[in-house]
């Protein structure tokens, strides 16, 4: 799917090439891992005290839009411990017996990693209350009124989840994780430095103010930007002279239809609907998805947590707005942009015929 210009700023989307070039590009320390201080202040003391004392360290949970380097910090805290990673995801366990095979065959104080841990069915949950808990693993033997459930116990295992929304967690499984952090966007100079991190490991020759222009569309997450540094190597290897420039990066976004805020087609799509449908909202976010032909939950995880955070797009209770700052946006691309039916409600007239000034 990369191959599509219009999808290339997806951070949920994956192929192959993507997958081996991101573990090319994953960073293998806490040093290494760019950004998001905070978190790693808190991970680097957890992980220390757990090493200090010789046991397993504490559930970890990881939530944050996709992208933003979730699986890249469950393998690191693997590393930092010193233990073995054991990879799975929520849809990826079907039955309460596949959890249990996987609980079974950790070593002590390994790492177990479930990806969209929101995901996991009731049953299967279930299974990993006790296993968290107590590090012990119920099951039934027979059937009927002879059944009786047996206790066995685990060596103790680190389970560290991610989650593009922690919303999602039921709560006994959320009150199971001794620590939650929350990963956000990055900055621009974090961006800028992760871009000029991978052409080195890429070996790409790029100058700074190019890292920077790519970090500008990356839309504050380090796959995006890795992903367009692959796409800015290959227009400038063909187009140009293989160094990347400010020149280059701007050749390649408008050739694949990136403009200045970082937005692809599909959240141009996704704002105009809005704006040009719907009067500028609101509007439910089912009736988006229905125009857009696209999943309320691509929606939802993947192009509207950018567009919130540009402050192009409002939730409501009502629904889906779009702001302000998002019809210049659109104007200034030539969209049209007709007036917005809010517009009439929010601006209450102060005068009511004759009775003189109302309350507003
Ligand atoms: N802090 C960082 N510093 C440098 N590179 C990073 C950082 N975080 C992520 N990356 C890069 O971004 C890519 C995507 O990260 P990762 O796969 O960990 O994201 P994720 O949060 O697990 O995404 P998803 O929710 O889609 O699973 C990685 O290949 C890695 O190279
Ligand atoms: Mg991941």
């Amino acid at each position: 799917m990369t191959d599509d210009p219009l999808r290339v700023l997806a951070a949920d989307l994956l192929d192959d090439a993507d997958r081996t070039i991101e573990a090319t590009l994953r960073p293998r320390s806490l040093d290494e891992y760019v950004g998001q201080r905070e978190v790693k202040a808190n991970l680097a003391v957890l992980l220390e005290a757990a090493r200090g004392r010789g046991e397993a360290a504490d559930h970890i949970l990881l939530y944050g839009p996709p992208g933003l380097g979730k699986t890249t910090l469950a393998t690191i805290v693997a590393r930092e411990l010193g233990v073995n990673i054991r990879y799975t995801s929520g849809p990826a366990v079907e039955r309460p017996g596949d959890l249990a095979a996987i609980l079974t065959a950790l070593d002590e104080r390994d790492v177990l990693f479930i990806d969209e841990i929101h995901r996991l069915g009731k049953a299967v949950e279930e299974i990993l209350y006790p296993a968290m808990e107590d590090y012990a693993l119920d099951v039934m033997i027979g059937k009927g009124p002879s059944a009786r459930s047996l206790r066995l116990s685990l060596k103790p295992f680190t389970v560290v989840g991610a989650t593009t929304r922690a919303g999602r967690l039921s709560s006994p499984l959320r009150d199971r994780f001794g620590a939650t952090f929350r990963l956000d966007f990055y900055a621009l100079d974090e961006l800028t430095a992760i871009v000029l991190r991978s052409a080195r490991i890429l070996d790409v020759a790029i100058d700074e103010d190019a890292a920077r222009a790519i970090a500008r569309r990356g839309r504050g997450t380090p796959r995006v930007v890795n992903r367009l540094l692959k796409r800015v190597r290959d227009h400038a290897q063909v187009h140009g002279s293989g160094r990347i420039d400010e020149a280059a990066v701007e050749l390649a976004m408008a050739s694949l239809e990136i403009d200045e805020a970082g937005l692809d087609g599909t959240d141009r799509r996704l704002l105009a609907a809005i704006v040009q449908k719907f009067a500028s909202g609101p509007v439910g976010v089912a009736a988006l998805a229905a125009v857009l032909a696209e999943e309320v939950e691509t929606i939802e995880d993947v192009y509207e947590p950018y567009l919130l955070r540009l402050g192009f797009l409002d939730r409501t209770p009502q629904g889906r707005i779009a702001t302000e700052a998002a019809r210049s946006h659109l104007a200034r691309l030539g969209y049209e942009v007709p007036p917005p039916r809010r517009g009439e409600a929010e601006t209450p007239s102060l005068w009511d015929g004759a009775s003189g000034p109302t309350a507003v």
